[in-house]
């Protein structure tokens, strides 16, 4: 239904216009400042979220160099596309994409995938909750953090 294409000189525009909806900013970025980190962090790696040729959102993914999880960052469904599945398809995307590649992709086998949320972000923890996601005693900032093992 979806597919992810590394963000890149053809489609960092597209990425760029990617919105979040009014009352979500809070929540996340820009996606002009994922793609930054992206470009200039050496860490993260951004990608389009495509449904057909429309890109409808933005999704970045980073081993972390201390505990060799597989973190999602940076998800965003465009306001105009949210709804419909689309970010669920994301995230169950990326797992399949590290179960099949890793450790091909990153250097490092792909054990555990994780992500931090505000915790009054219901939605969002809806989705990761009901994808295996589970919350951890951690923190980040003001986020909390949720990790899945691999199946
Ligand atoms: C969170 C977000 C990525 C979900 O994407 P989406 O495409 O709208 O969500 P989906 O249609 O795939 O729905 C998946 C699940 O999300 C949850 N969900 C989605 N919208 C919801 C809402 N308005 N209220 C409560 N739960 C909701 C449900 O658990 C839903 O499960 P279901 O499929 O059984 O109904 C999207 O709302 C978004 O981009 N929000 C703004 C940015 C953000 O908060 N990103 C997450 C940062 S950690």
């Amino acid at each position: 239904m979806i597919t992810l294409a590394p963000a890149a000189s053809a489609n960092w525009r597209d990425i760029a216009r990617v919105r979040a909806a009014d009352g979500q900013h809070e929540w996340v970025a820009e996606t002009t400042y994922y793609l930054c980190l992206s470009a200039y962090d050496g860490l993260w790696r951004s990608y389009a979220i495509l449904d057909g040729d429309a890109t409808v959102g933005h999704v970045m993914w980073a081993v972390d160099p201390e505990d060799k999880g597989h973190w999602i960052g940076g998800l965003v469904i465009d306001a105009e596309h949210q709804g419909r599945g689309l970010g669920r398809a994301t995230v169950e995307v990326l797992l399949d994409l590290w179960e099949r590649e890793e450790p091909a992709l990153s250097g490092t086998a792909y054990r555990e995938a994780a992500l931090s949320v505000s915790p009054d972000n219901e939605a969002a923890v809806g989705l990761y909750r009901s994808l295996g996601f589970v919350r951890t005693d951690e923190d980040m900032d003001d986020e909390i953090v949720m990790r899945r093992t691999r199946a």
